[in-house]
Order: C-alpha cells, then structure tokens, then sequence
C-alpha cells in the first residue's frame, strides 16, 4: 500500500484502507475506486492522503466485491456502474457522431432531409424501456461525458420530448416537438467553433455572432420540407416570454408554443452541462433559479410542470450539503422545489425549507 496525497490522485486509483473524515465518519471504505467526483469529496472534507493499492496488486475481483457492498456509493455512481447506463452511453456516443454527420450534410445540401430517420436513429434513447426517471438518470450522468452542441441537441430532443409526454401531447405532436428539439441548434454549425469552446466570457462582438444562430438555422433548413413549428422553434428557442430575448425581442403570445417547451428544455440542458466556460450548475440550483424569476421570462403552464416533475426524477440522488453533510432526498416539497426533505446522518428527515441556511450543493 502507498500513501498518495490528495491533489495526486487520479481516476482508476483504488484505495487500500478505509477513509475516514476528521469527525471519524467513513468515507469511502478499502478498494473504492478514486472517481474525479471522490476526489473531490475528499477535498471537500479536507482529507489531505489516502493509502492506495499499487497498481500492479489490483485484481479486478477485490475491487468489484466491495463495490457491491459499498453503503457510501451514490446514487449516480451506482447509475454510472450500471450495465443500463453503459449500454446508454455507448448508443449515446453512436448517436452523437451520427447528429454530426446529419447536420454537416443539411448544411452542405448534400442530402435532403428525412425526418423519420433522423428521429428513428435516436428513438432507441428515449425507447429501450428507460421510463422518464432513468432517461434523467442517464442524461445527467452523460453530462459529464459529452457536452458537444450535438450531444446538447440530443438532450434538449429528449428532455422536450418528457415535457410533451407530461402535457399529453399526441404521438404525432411528441415527434415533431422531438424534432424541433434536435435541429434547435443546428445554426450553430455555421459559427466559428473556437467561439462556441471559448473558455472565457465572450466580447459583445462574439456574442452578437452566436445570437445569430438561431437565423442561421432557419437558413440552413429553409429549403427542406419540415413542419412550420419546427422552424418556429429554431428561430424563436431564445426569445422570453418578457422580450428580453434574442434574435427579435419578441414578447408573450408573437412566441410559438413549442419554442417556449424547446427554451425550458435548453436552459435545463445549458445549465447543468458541464461547458468549457464552468462547471456545470446543481440541478437544484438550475431549479431554484427557475424559481426565482423563471415565470418572467419562460410559459407558466411549461415551466410549472416541468419543474415539479422533473424534481421527482432527483428522489433517491445522494446530494451534498453546504455544511458538509450529505444525505438522500427523500421527498419533494411542492411548494418549494429546490428544497426537499433530506435524510442524513443526523438528522432522519430534514426538512430543507425551514432552514434557509442550508441547501443543496452538488449531487453526488
Ligand atoms: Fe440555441
Ligand atoms: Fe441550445
């Protein structure tokens, strides 16, 4: 066994006793594998070395027999460990590359484009019986993976497509709005990429650039055969309900309807990615935002429903606390979704809404 200090961790690593805070709480126990997310929880609770197995004493067995009787694993890693998930992900990068490929060539006009394809080529990641509360599951935990515009479009198709299923659209209707959420960004084809991948904040020049977007895609689709709010909600996926948004400022009803769900859906998606530019945002704080001053900006009638069923899909996620505890959720509370009830070592239900000071840093 070698003792490594904390900063040099690496992914892969396995430990070789248990890890134990300050307090004397068990972290990890013997052979976890170090993930980036455990080194973080390591540096979170100050842990400054962890003895290791030496690479060449690993054997696959010893590490998988603690990992299925590990209590401290969470929930994602669970999800992450899963058979499910690894064939997910191996469909999702399949998918992703095969988006690429899509809008390069509507781009460049060398194939006409075929709806029922392209919706039958990602049909198998929101089918494959993965009920909505495992699609988040997968997608969350894909976040950390992929966050290419392809990869965005993918996830904005899927969560847009919930949103319908939650709001009893028609078949017909859920496949044009999946659609629409696919080619929301197509436009974004025609921007410089080093633009899209800045690690910085961008100069007002760049900025008005990307705004563009959206009417580049209206261009890139205006000679195929597509319904009307298909490009409605490529053109119209950034404006706000109080005309704070962009290419045109519109306002309330001048906004389609399916522009409206595709915006919930893309706001969801952009905040919780892990972009080049920051981390991505704790869902619970994407959730408290939206609470904040999402009405102004984004449909009631969407963005209600959205919110509380998609905080339903977080019950059971292991999450991380700003004093340093975690915990479970286990129960949403309606009336304020960003803050559930949490049951952690000390305390068997803790009612977040009745204490201000405390929330929800991170899921874990
Ligand atoms: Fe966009
Ligand atoms: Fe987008």
């Amino acid at each position: 066994m070698t003792k490594v200090a904390t900063r040099d961790l690496s992914a892969g690593m396995v430990t070789a006793a248990p890890v134990y805070s300050k307090t004397g709480q068990l972290l990890f126990p013997a052979r976890t594998i170090i993930t980036s997310q455990r080194i973080s929880y390591l540096e979170f609770y100050g842990i400054e070395s962890v003895q290791i197995i030496p690479e060449r004493e690993i054997s696959d067995a010893s590490v998988e027999d603690s990992a299925q009787d590990n209590d401290t694993e969470s929930y994602a890693q669970k999800v992450k460990r899963s058979r499910k998930f690894h064939m997910f992900k191996v469909d999702y990068s399949k998918k992703t590359r095969f988006l690429e490929n899509a809008f390069q060539n509507l781009m460049n006009k060398t194939e006409v484009l075929d709806s029922d394809a392209l919706l039958g080529q990602i049909s198998s990641l929101y089918s494959n019986h993965l009920t909505s509360l495992s699609v988040f599951d997968m997608l969350h935990n894909m976040r950390q993976i992929d966050d290419t515009t392809y990869a965005h479009c993918i996830n904005v198709a899927i969560i847009s497509r919930m949103m319908g299923k939650w709001l009893d659209f028609s078949d017909e209707d859920l496949e044009i709005l999946t659609l629409a959420g696919l080619l929301h960004d197509i436009g974004k084809c025609r921007i410089d990429p080093d633009i899209l991948t800045k690690p910085d904040t961008l100069t007002p020049a760049e900025f008005e650039q990307v705004k563009q977007h959206p009417r580049y895609g209206m261009e890139i689709l205006a000679d195929f055969n597509l319904d009307q709010r298909v490009r409605s909600a490529v053109l119209m996926h950034h404006e706000r309900c109080d005309g704070s948004g962009y290419p045109s400022g519109l306002k309330g009803n001048e906004i389609s309807d399916f522009a409206k769900i595709i915006a919930i859906a893309d706001v969801y998606d952009a905040m919780t990615c892990n972009r080049c530019y920051r981390k991505g945002i704790c869902p619970f704080e994407v959730i408290a935002t939206f609470e904040r001053k999402g009405f102004e900006r984004y449909e009631s009638q969407y963005l209600l429903p959205f919110l509380s069923r998609i905080i339903d899909t977080y019950i059971g996620n292991s999450v991380l606390l700003n004093d340093g505890s975690s915990g479970k959720i286990i129960l949403i509370n309606k009336q304020y979704l960003s803050r559930p009830v949490v049951s952690t070592a000390a305390n068997k239900y803790l009612d977040l809404s009745r204490h201000p000071e405390l929330y929800i840093q991170s899921i874990i």
